[in-house]
Protein backbone atom coordinates (compact mmCIF):
# COMPACT_ATOMS: atom_id res chain seq x y z
CA UNK A 1 0.00 0.00 0.00
CA UNK A 2 1.02 3.53 -0.95
CA UNK A 3 -0.30 6.69 0.68
CA UNK A 4 -0.17 10.73 -0.15
CA UNK A 5 0.48 12.59 2.90
CA UNK A 6 -0.12 16.50 2.59
CA UNK A 7 1.11 18.12 5.87
CA UNK A 8 -0.11 21.86 5.59
CA UNK A 9 -2.78 22.09 3.09
CA UNK A 10 -5.05 25.37 3.34
CA UNK A 11 -8.67 25.32 2.37
CA UNK A 12 -7.30 27.86 -0.18
CA UNK A 13 -4.69 25.76 -1.49
CA UNK A 14 -7.01 22.88 -1.47
CA UNK A 15 -9.40 24.59 -3.78
CA UNK A 16 -6.91 25.63 -6.02
CA UNK A 17 -5.53 21.72 -6.22
CA UNK A 18 -9.27 20.99 -7.18
CA UNK A 19 -9.48 23.21 -9.87
CA UNK A 20 -5.95 22.05 -11.26
CA UNK A 21 -7.58 18.62 -11.16
CA UNK A 22 -10.95 19.72 -12.92
CA UNK A 23 -9.28 21.64 -15.62
CA UNK A 24 -6.82 18.97 -16.49
CA UNK A 25 -9.33 15.92 -16.03
CA UNK A 26 -8.60 14.96 -19.88
CA UNK A 27 -4.94 14.56 -19.17
CA UNK A 28 -5.99 11.99 -16.66
CA UNK A 29 -8.73 9.88 -18.76
CA UNK A 30 -6.10 9.81 -21.91
CA UNK A 31 -3.33 8.86 -20.10
CA UNK A 32 -5.20 5.81 -18.69
CA UNK A 33 -5.83 5.14 -21.93
CA UNK A 34 -2.76 5.08 -23.80
CA UNK A 35 -2.31 8.28 -26.46
CA UNK A 36 -1.94 7.79 -30.11
CA UNK A 37 1.19 10.71 -30.21
CA UNK A 38 2.98 9.22 -27.89
CA UNK A 39 2.48 5.35 -28.68
CA UNK A 40 5.90 4.92 -29.28
CA UNK A 41 6.88 5.60 -25.61
CA UNK A 42 4.35 3.81 -23.57
CA UNK A 43 5.66 0.45 -23.65
CA UNK A 44 5.37 0.78 -19.40
CA UNK A 45 2.13 2.29 -19.59
CA UNK A 46 0.58 -1.57 -19.00
CA UNK A 47 3.64 -3.89 -17.01
CA UNK A 48 2.37 -7.19 -18.93
CA UNK A 49 3.72 -5.48 -22.33
CA UNK A 50 7.52 -6.55 -21.01
CA UNK A 51 7.20 -8.25 -17.59
CA UNK A 52 5.09 -10.38 -18.45
CA UNK A 53 5.23 -14.36 -16.54
CA UNK A 54 6.78 -15.68 -19.37
CA UNK A 55 9.69 -12.70 -19.49
CA UNK A 56 10.03 -13.05 -15.82
CA UNK A 57 10.46 -16.53 -15.97
CA UNK A 58 12.99 -16.65 -18.64
CA UNK A 59 15.27 -13.89 -16.78
CA UNK A 60 14.64 -15.62 -13.49
CA UNK A 61 16.63 -18.49 -15.37
CA UNK A 62 19.36 -16.54 -16.75
CA UNK A 63 19.68 -14.94 -13.66
CA UNK A 64 19.80 -18.39 -12.01
CA UNK A 65 22.37 -19.94 -14.06
CA UNK A 66 24.30 -16.30 -13.15
CA UNK A 67 23.99 -16.45 -9.66
CA UNK A 68 25.69 -20.13 -9.54
CA UNK A 69 28.36 -19.13 -11.58
CA UNK A 70 29.40 -15.51 -10.96
CA UNK A 71 31.38 -13.66 -8.17
CA UNK A 72 30.49 -10.67 -9.62
CA UNK A 73 27.91 -9.60 -12.28
CA UNK A 74 28.40 -6.04 -14.20
CA UNK A 75 25.66 -3.76 -14.96
CA UNK A 76 27.38 -1.72 -17.89
CA UNK A 77 24.35 1.24 -18.50
CA UNK A 78 23.96 5.05 -17.84
CA UNK A 79 20.68 6.81 -16.58
CA UNK A 80 17.52 4.99 -17.64
CA UNK A 81 19.89 1.69 -18.68
CA UNK A 82 21.03 1.57 -14.84
CA UNK A 83 19.36 3.86 -12.03
CA UNK A 84 15.98 1.47 -11.72
CA UNK A 85 18.34 -1.79 -11.15
CA UNK A 86 20.75 0.12 -9.00
CA UNK A 87 18.36 1.48 -6.61
CA UNK A 88 16.44 -1.26 -5.89
CA UNK A 89 19.56 -3.58 -5.67
CA UNK A 90 21.42 -1.08 -3.42
CA UNK A 91 18.44 -1.45 -0.96
CA UNK A 92 17.62 -5.01 -0.91
CA UNK A 93 20.73 -7.13 -2.89
CA UNK A 94 21.06 -10.92 -0.94
CA UNK A 95 24.26 -11.26 1.02
CA UNK A 96 24.96 -14.58 -1.34
CA UNK A 97 24.36 -13.34 -4.74
CA UNK A 98 27.47 -11.99 -6.67
CA UNK A 99 28.79 -8.88 -6.18
CA UNK A 100 27.15 -6.07 -9.24
CA UNK A 101 29.75 -3.69 -10.13
CA UNK A 102 28.40 -1.06 -12.04
CA UNK A 103 30.08 0.31 -15.37
CA UNK A 104 29.14 2.41 -18.25
CA UNK A 105 28.43 5.28 -16.33
CA UNK A 106 32.07 7.42 -16.24
CA UNK A 107 34.33 8.24 -18.40
CA UNK A 108 37.16 8.89 -16.05
CA UNK A 109 39.62 6.50 -15.84
CA UNK A 110 40.77 6.43 -12.50
CA UNK A 111 37.12 4.98 -11.89
CA UNK A 112 37.34 2.59 -15.00
CA UNK A 113 40.62 1.30 -13.39
CA UNK A 114 39.66 1.16 -10.03
CA UNK A 115 36.39 -0.74 -11.29
CA UNK A 116 38.50 -3.12 -13.69
CA UNK A 117 40.30 -3.69 -10.32
CA UNK A 118 37.52 -5.06 -8.59
CA UNK A 119 37.04 -7.79 -11.62
CA UNK A 120 40.67 -9.52 -10.47
CA UNK A 121 40.28 -13.14 -9.97
CA UNK A 122 36.46 -13.05 -9.61
CA UNK A 123 34.37 -14.88 -11.99
CA UNK A 124 32.38 -12.47 -14.17
CA UNK A 125 29.21 -12.21 -16.49
CA UNK A 126 28.78 -8.70 -17.59
CA UNK A 127 25.74 -7.10 -19.37
CA UNK A 128 25.79 -4.04 -21.97
CA UNK A 129 22.80 -2.42 -22.02
CA UNK A 130 21.83 0.78 -23.93
CA UNK A 131 19.04 1.69 -26.05
CA UNK A 132 20.57 4.12 -28.01
CA UNK A 133 24.27 2.23 -28.73
CA UNK A 134 26.09 5.04 -29.43
CA UNK A 135 25.93 6.48 -25.91
CA UNK A 136 29.84 6.59 -25.10
CA UNK A 137 29.77 5.55 -21.53
CA UNK A 138 28.42 2.27 -21.92
CA UNK A 139 29.76 1.61 -25.81
CA UNK A 140 33.73 2.83 -24.27
CA UNK A 141 33.29 0.44 -21.22
CA UNK A 142 31.77 -2.62 -23.45
CA UNK A 143 35.04 -2.35 -25.30
CA UNK A 144 37.14 -2.24 -22.69
CA UNK A 145 35.40 -5.19 -20.56
CA UNK A 146 35.07 -7.14 -23.80
CA UNK A 147 38.65 -7.31 -24.05
CA UNK A 148 39.09 -8.32 -20.61
CA UNK A 149 36.21 -11.26 -20.84
CA UNK A 150 37.86 -12.29 -24.22
CA UNK A 151 41.22 -12.12 -22.49
CA UNK A 152 40.12 -13.92 -18.89
CA UNK A 153 37.78 -16.88 -20.90
CA UNK A 154 39.28 -16.96 -24.34
CA UNK A 155 36.36 -18.53 -26.35
CA UNK A 156 34.33 -19.36 -23.69
CA UNK A 157 33.59 -15.11 -22.85
CA UNK A 158 30.53 -15.23 -25.29
CA UNK A 159 28.91 -17.74 -22.91
CA UNK A 160 29.12 -15.01 -20.32
CA UNK A 161 28.21 -11.57 -22.13
CA UNK A 162 24.99 -10.25 -22.41
CA UNK A 163 23.75 -7.31 -24.39
CA UNK A 164 20.16 -5.52 -23.71
CA UNK A 165 19.95 -3.24 -27.21
CA UNK A 166 17.10 -2.67 -29.42
CA UNK A 167 16.21 -4.96 -32.51
CA UNK A 168 17.98 -4.19 -35.46
CA UNK A 169 20.53 -2.29 -33.37
CA UNK A 170 24.47 -3.24 -33.60
CA UNK A 171 24.60 -4.22 -30.26
CA UNK A 172 22.01 -7.09 -31.63
CA UNK A 173 24.66 -7.03 -34.48
CA UNK A 174 27.79 -7.59 -32.13
CA UNK A 175 24.76 -10.28 -30.20
CA UNK A 176 24.52 -12.53 -33.40
CA UNK A 177 28.53 -12.45 -34.37
CA UNK A 178 29.58 -13.34 -31.56
CA UNK A 179 27.16 -15.59 -29.28
CA UNK A 180 26.51 -13.25 -26.63
CA UNK A 181 23.41 -13.84 -25.12
CA UNK A 182 20.84 -11.08 -26.41
CA UNK A 183 17.99 -9.05 -24.28
CA UNK A 184 15.77 -6.94 -26.06
CA UNK A 185 15.63 -3.48 -25.06
CA UNK A 186 12.14 -1.95 -25.67
CA UNK A 187 11.98 0.23 -28.60
CA UNK A 188 8.38 1.43 -27.19
CA UNK A 189 10.20 2.33 -23.86
CA UNK A 190 12.67 5.21 -23.01
CA UNK A 191 15.58 4.64 -20.40
CA UNK A 192 14.00 6.37 -17.37
CA UNK A 193 10.79 4.15 -17.51
CA UNK A 194 12.48 0.58 -18.08
CA UNK A 195 12.30 -0.82 -14.55
CA UNK A 196 9.36 -2.85 -15.47
CA UNK A 197 11.67 -4.35 -18.79
CA UNK A 198 14.20 -6.88 -19.08
CA UNK A 199 16.41 -3.54 -18.50
CA UNK A 200 15.81 -3.08 -15.15
CA UNK A 201 14.82 -6.73 -14.33
CA UNK A 202 17.59 -8.67 -15.19
CA UNK A 203 20.11 -7.38 -12.90
CA UNK A 204 18.14 -6.94 -9.97
CA UNK A 205 17.32 -10.78 -10.56
CA UNK A 206 21.24 -11.32 -10.43
CA UNK A 207 21.16 -9.68 -7.29
CA UNK A 208 18.46 -11.78 -5.32
CA UNK A 209 15.41 -9.46 -5.62
CA UNK A 210 12.60 -11.37 -6.05
CA UNK A 211 11.58 -9.64 -9.73
CA UNK A 212 7.88 -11.03 -9.51
CA UNK A 213 7.11 -9.20 -6.37
CA UNK A 214 8.04 -6.32 -7.68
CA UNK A 215 6.21 -6.36 -10.69
CA UNK A 216 3.38 -7.16 -9.07
CA UNK A 217 3.88 -4.52 -6.76
CA UNK A 218 3.74 -2.06 -10.22
CA UNK A 219 0.87 -4.00 -11.71
CA UNK A 220 -1.32 -3.38 -8.74
CA UNK A 221 -0.48 0.02 -9.01
CA UNK A 222 -1.08 0.46 -12.14
CA UNK A 223 -4.25 -1.21 -11.44
CA UNK A 224 -5.40 1.13 -8.71
CA UNK A 225 -4.16 4.40 -10.65
CA UNK A 226 -6.37 3.32 -14.19
CA UNK A 227 -9.12 2.67 -11.34
CA UNK A 228 -9.00 5.66 -9.23
CA UNK A 229 -11.35 8.71 -9.74
CA UNK A 230 -9.47 12.18 -9.97
CA UNK A 231 -10.49 13.07 -6.32
CA UNK A 232 -8.87 9.77 -5.34
CA UNK A 233 -6.39 9.24 -7.41
CA UNK A 234 -2.71 9.54 -5.76
CA UNK A 235 -0.88 9.86 -8.97
CA UNK A 236 -2.98 12.85 -10.13
CA UNK A 237 -3.09 14.51 -7.18
CA UNK A 238 0.41 14.20 -6.93
CA UNK A 239 0.67 15.67 -10.30
CA UNK A 240 -1.65 18.71 -9.39
CA UNK A 241 -0.19 19.47 -6.13
CA UNK A 242 3.38 19.60 -7.99
CA UNK A 243 1.94 21.76 -10.55
CA UNK A 244 -0.09 24.44 -7.79
CA UNK A 245 3.60 24.49 -6.10
CA UNK A 246 4.78 25.12 -9.33
CA UNK A 247 2.47 28.06 -10.26
CA UNK A 248 3.14 29.36 -6.47
CA UNK A 249 7.07 29.92 -7.30
CA UNK A 250 8.28 26.94 -6.05
CA UNK A 251 10.90 25.46 -8.78
CA UNK A 252 12.54 23.44 -6.37
CA UNK A 253 10.90 20.06 -5.31
CA UNK A 254 13.64 17.58 -2.55
CA UNK A 255 12.78 14.37 -2.32
CA UNK A 256 13.70 13.32 1.19
CA UNK A 257 13.91 10.05 3.65
CA UNK A 258 15.39 9.13 6.74
CA UNK A 259 16.37 5.68 5.12
CA UNK A 260 19.52 5.12 3.36
CA UNK A 261 18.60 2.57 1.82
CA UNK A 262 16.85 5.09 -0.62
CA UNK A 263 19.91 6.29 -1.47
CA UNK A 264 19.74 4.82 -5.21
CA UNK A 265 16.08 5.38 -5.53
CA UNK A 266 16.55 9.17 -5.38
CA UNK A 267 18.68 9.06 -8.57
CA UNK A 268 16.51 7.41 -10.16
CA UNK A 269 13.69 9.73 -9.27
CA UNK A 270 15.46 12.50 -10.25
CA UNK A 271 16.22 11.26 -13.72
CA UNK A 272 12.59 10.82 -13.93
CA UNK A 273 11.73 14.09 -13.55
CA UNK A 274 14.38 16.28 -14.00
CA UNK A 275 14.72 14.56 -17.77
CA UNK A 276 11.02 14.41 -18.17
CA UNK A 277 9.31 17.64 -17.51
CA UNK A 278 13.00 20.10 -17.23
CA UNK A 279 12.56 21.59 -20.99
CA UNK A 280 10.65 24.61 -23.04
CA UNK A 281 11.94 26.58 -19.99
CA UNK A 282 9.68 25.03 -17.84
CA UNK A 283 10.11 21.98 -14.86
CA UNK A 284 10.47 21.66 -11.48
CA UNK A 285 14.37 20.82 -10.32
CA UNK A 286 14.70 17.17 -8.66
CA UNK A 287 16.92 17.50 -5.81
CA UNK A 288 17.55 14.71 -2.51
CA UNK A 289 17.57 15.07 0.77
CA UNK A 290 19.08 12.44 2.74
CA UNK A 291 18.78 12.87 6.14
CA UNK A 292 19.31 12.78 8.88
CA UNK A 293 23.06 13.64 7.70
CA UNK A 294 21.99 16.16 5.60
CA UNK A 295 19.94 18.27 8.12
CA UNK A 296 23.35 19.31 8.85
CA UNK A 297 23.77 20.51 6.11
CA UNK A 298 20.58 21.73 3.43
CA UNK A 299 19.06 21.87 6.40
CA UNK A 300 19.69 25.11 7.04
CA UNK A 301 18.70 26.54 3.56
CA UNK A 302 15.19 24.42 3.69
CA UNK A 303 14.61 25.90 6.74
CA UNK A 304 15.81 29.49 6.47
CA UNK A 305 16.82 30.52 3.07
CA UNK A 306 15.21 31.52 -0.36
CA UNK A 307 11.41 29.93 -0.18
CA UNK A 308 11.89 28.36 -3.95
CA UNK A 309 10.97 24.74 -2.53
CA UNK A 310 8.79 21.92 -1.49
CA UNK A 311 9.42 18.92 -0.15
CA UNK A 312 8.09 15.18 -0.43
CA UNK A 313 9.19 12.57 2.40
CA UNK A 314 9.63 8.92 1.56
CA UNK A 315 8.25 7.19 4.69
CA UNK A 316 8.02 3.11 5.47
CA UNK A 317 5.91 2.18 8.25
CA UNK A 318 6.37 -1.22 8.73
CA UNK A 319 9.66 -1.54 11.22
CA UNK A 320 12.98 -3.75 9.57
CA UNK A 321 15.46 -3.77 12.07
CA UNK A 322 16.17 -2.62 15.57
CA UNK A 323 18.80 -1.71 17.50
CA UNK A 324 18.15 -0.76 21.18
CA UNK A 325 20.84 2.06 23.18
CA UNK A 326 21.97 -0.15 26.22
CA UNK A 327 21.77 2.27 29.20
CA UNK A 328 25.91 3.54 30.46
CA UNK A 329 27.18 4.83 33.33
CA UNK A 330 29.44 7.07 31.79
CA UNK A 331 28.22 10.34 32.33
CA UNK A 332 28.01 11.66 28.24
CA UNK A 333 24.11 13.18 28.60
CA UNK A 334 22.42 10.64 26.48
CA UNK A 335 20.58 9.12 29.17
CA UNK A 336 17.50 10.23 27.65
CA UNK A 337 17.58 7.43 25.10
CA UNK A 338 18.14 4.65 27.58
CA UNK A 339 16.28 1.66 26.60
CA UNK A 340 15.01 3.57 23.03
CA UNK A 341 15.07 1.78 19.55
CA UNK A 342 17.26 3.80 17.24
CA UNK A 343 13.99 2.60 14.95
CA UNK A 344 11.73 4.96 16.73
CA UNK A 345 14.86 7.76 17.11
CA UNK A 346 15.03 7.90 13.65
CA UNK A 347 11.00 8.10 13.34
CA UNK A 348 11.36 11.03 16.31
CA UNK A 349 13.63 12.84 13.35
CA UNK A 350 11.13 12.16 11.04
CA UNK A 351 8.42 13.45 12.47
CA UNK A 352 9.97 16.64 13.98
CA UNK A 353 12.15 17.49 10.91
CA UNK A 354 8.36 17.73 9.40
CA UNK A 355 6.62 19.55 11.71
CA UNK A 356 9.72 22.20 11.79
CA UNK A 357 9.57 22.12 7.81
CA UNK A 358 6.10 22.69 7.26
CA UNK A 359 5.85 25.98 8.46
CA UNK A 360 8.01 27.08 6.23
CA UNK A 361 7.59 25.26 3.14
CA UNK A 362 4.97 22.92 1.52
CA UNK A 363 5.53 19.30 2.71
CA UNK A 364 4.32 16.02 1.16
CA UNK A 365 5.08 12.61 2.33
CA UNK A 366 4.42 9.19 -0.06
CA UNK A 367 4.42 6.63 2.69
CA UNK A 368 5.07 3.03 1.83
CA UNK A 369 3.61 0.25 4.30
CA UNK A 370 7.62 -1.80 3.79
CA UNK A 371 10.76 -1.64 2.20
CA UNK A 372 10.74 -4.29 -0.40
CA UNK A 373 10.42 -5.61 -3.93
CA UNK A 374 6.61 -5.18 -3.79
CA UNK A 375 6.54 -1.41 -2.76
CA UNK A 376 9.90 -0.50 -4.57
CA UNK A 377 7.37 -2.18 -7.47
CA UNK A 378 4.49 0.25 -6.59
CA UNK A 379 6.59 3.47 -6.19
CA UNK A 380 8.31 2.86 -9.90
CA UNK A 381 4.85 2.76 -11.56
CA UNK A 382 3.16 5.23 -8.74
CA UNK A 383 5.99 7.58 -10.03
CA UNK A 384 6.15 7.26 -13.74
CA UNK A 385 2.60 7.89 -14.11
CA UNK A 386 2.35 10.59 -11.81
CA UNK A 387 5.46 12.10 -13.76
CA UNK A 388 3.37 11.49 -17.34
CA UNK A 389 0.79 13.31 -16.08
CA UNK A 390 2.52 16.46 -14.21
CA UNK A 391 4.25 16.95 -17.77
CA UNK A 392 1.32 17.12 -19.98
CA UNK A 393 -0.53 19.29 -17.31
CA UNK A 394 2.75 21.55 -17.57
CA UNK A 395 2.60 21.27 -21.09
CA UNK A 396 5.40 19.25 -21.73
CA UNK A 397 6.30 16.24 -23.94
CA UNK A 398 7.28 13.41 -20.72
CA UNK A 399 9.41 11.18 -22.99
CA UNK A 400 11.88 12.77 -25.08
CA UNK A 401 15.23 14.43 -23.68
CA UNK A 402 16.32 16.77 -26.27
CA UNK A 403 18.89 18.35 -24.46
CA UNK A 404 20.78 15.29 -23.39
CA UNK A 405 20.76 14.12 -26.92
CA UNK A 406 22.31 17.94 -27.87
CA UNK A 407 25.13 17.79 -25.09
CA UNK A 408 25.62 13.88 -27.00
CA UNK A 409 26.76 15.67 -30.13
CA UNK A 410 28.74 18.15 -28.85
CA UNK A 411 30.69 15.48 -27.23
CA UNK A 412 30.67 13.38 -30.26
CA UNK A 413 32.07 16.88 -32.26
CA UNK A 414 34.78 16.82 -29.39
CA UNK A 415 35.78 13.85 -29.75
CA UNK A 416 35.80 13.33 -33.86
CA UNK A 417 33.13 11.05 -34.45
O1 LIG B 1 16.00 8.13 -20.23
C1 LIG B 1 16.70 8.15 -21.23
O2 LIG B 1 16.25 7.82 -22.34
C2 LIG B 1 18.18 8.50 -21.18
O3 LIG B 1 18.56 9.07 -19.99
C3 LIG B 1 19.03 7.26 -21.41
O4 LIG B 1 18.65 6.29 -20.48
C4 LIG B 1 20.53 7.53 -21.28
O5 LIG B 1 20.91 8.62 -22.07
C5 LIG B 1 21.30 6.28 -21.71
O6 LIG B 1 21.09 6.03 -23.06
P1 LIG B 1 21.34 4.60 -23.72
O7 LIG B 1 20.32 3.67 -23.22
O8 LIG B 1 21.18 4.83 -25.16
O9 LIG B 1 22.71 4.19 -23.37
Amino acid sequence: MLNLIIHNQSEDQKKAVDVIASENIRILEEAKTGENCYADSQGWLDTEEWAGEENIKRLEEIAKEIRENADAFVLIGVGGSNNAARSVIEALRKDDAPEIIYAGNTLSPDAMNRMMKRLEGKSIYIDCIAKNFETLEPGSSFRILRKYMEKTYGEEAGKRIIATGTVGSSLETLCTKYGYTFLEFPLNVGGRYTAMTNVGLLPMAVAGIDISELVKGARDMQIRVHEESAEKNIAYQYACLRNLYYKEGYRVEMLSSFEPQFRFFYKWWIQLFAESEGKDNKGVFPVAGEFSEELHSVGQFIQDGSPIMFETFLDVKKQNASLIVEPDEKEDYFDYLDGKDFWEINKAAYHATVAAHRKKLPCLTIEVDELDAYHFGQLFYFFQFACYLSCKIMGVNPFDQPGVEAYKKWMFEALGK
